[in-house]
């Protein structure tokens, strides 16, 4: 009998939300019978209050050394404060692809059933280098970084991801009518990129156009790729279309490192209620099983999932059931058999 091997993974539960759909996810994950060692840490305001860092220099050693990450959300200041840990864990270990698949749940009816799209999102560049000033009180200056490196890189990914998993078409989102330099450099280098993947139609749109494409005919998008900021927001339309952020999941990837986390935040609206819905972040693990080269357990996790969808019978409230996390994770056990 081949031998099971234990993955150590670093986690960072998060706040808000972050800690409730955590320990959802990390009871269903016990359940499939793959060894997990996790190395849990605190980041952002908590870690602040017990090392005096936001990010510990532990959890950046954690993950440089065991190569994937589990992450719930942080909540990040408005306005002021602290920069936030998402996008320096995202910086700091190059995560650069930020992958987030869109796709119908079976028995959550919406206006756009069938819908099975890829978010490509450079993660690394754009408005989020973090670089603002105040030229003189009144005017402030944000500057937007976007790469030939960077751009290609992130083109790379998506049109090898697309020919590898059969995916038809890429449509660069942008607004090179008016950032002409910044989302230019993108779109040339996405061009490029295209060149050597004929069997990849490829198309551009420009983001607003984009925006009310989605909402109307959303099963025309195959693949998007987008930078950094575009892809955040655009990200949370496409939520929005297959039953909301509590159900789309992610993974932030780079040449070494993984770190695996939910599109949603903190949800403080929601927090410490038990009422928060832990498929975003379940379905983010099942990315991170595969990830791991453990398909059978991914399989068995969203299999159960889908079938907890389909019964209708123990959903959250944001898909319009009563149940709380516990249950609902307590059925996606059940489920699991
Ligand atoms: P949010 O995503 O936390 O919440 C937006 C809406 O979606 C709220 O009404 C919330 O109740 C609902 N929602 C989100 N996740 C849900 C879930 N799992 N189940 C049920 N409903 C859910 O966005 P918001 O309120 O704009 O941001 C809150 C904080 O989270 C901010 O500090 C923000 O910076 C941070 N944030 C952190 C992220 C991360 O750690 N990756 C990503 C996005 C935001």
């Amino acid at each position: 009998m081949a031998e099971t091997r234990t993955h150590k993974i670093t986690l960072i539960p998060g706040d808000g939300i972050g800690p409730e759909v955590t320990q959802a996810v990390l009871r269903i994950l016990e359940a499939t019978g793959v060894k997990f060692e996790w190395e849990r840490f605190s980041a952002g305001a908590e870690a602040f209050e017990i090392f005096g860092e936001y990010i510990p220099t532990q959890l950046y050693d954690s993950i440089e050394r065991n190569k994937v990450a589990l992450k719930g959300p942080v909540t990040t200041p408005i306005g002021g404060g602290f920069k936030s840990i998402n996008v320096t864990l995202r910086k700091k270990f190059e995560l650069f692809a930020n992958f987030r698949p869109i796709k119908n749940l079976p028995g959550l009816a919406t206006h756009w059933p069938g819908l099975d799209l890829i978010i490509v999102r450079e993660n690394t560049e754009g408005e989020y280098v973090g670089l603002e000033h105040e030229v003189v009180p009144g005017v402030v200056e944000a500057i937007k970084v976007i790469t030939e490196k960077g751009s290609t890189r992130i083109a790379k990914f998506a049109f090898e991801y697309a020919r590898k998993h059969g995916r038809k078409k890429i449509h660069s989102i942008h607004k090179a009518n008016i950032m002409k330099l910044s989302d230019g450099l993108f779109l040339r280098c996405a061009r490029k990129v295209a060149e050597g993947f004929p069997d990849v139609v490829y198309g551009e749109h420009i983001i607003d156009n984009t925006c009310m494409q989605l909402v109307m005919n959303p099963w025309q998008y195959d693949t998007l790729l987008l930078e950094n900021l575009y892809g955040d927001i655009v990200s949370d339309l496409c939520a929005g279309l297959v039953g909301g952020l509590g159900l789309v999941p992610g993974a932030n990837l780079g040449l070494e490192c993984a770190i695996f986390e939910a599109v949603h935040g903190s949800a403080p609206d929601i927090a410490g209620k038990d009422i928060a819905n832990p498929t975003a972040l379940l379905q983010s693990a099942v990315l991170m099983l595969r990830h791991l080269d453990e398909a059978a357990a991914a399989d068995r996790v969203h299999k159960a999932l889908e079938t907890v969808y389909a019964e209708r019978k123990t959903l959250t409230r944001d898909v319009g059931g009563t149940a709380g996390t516990t249950q609902f994770a307590d059925a996606v056990l059940a489920a699991m058999g």
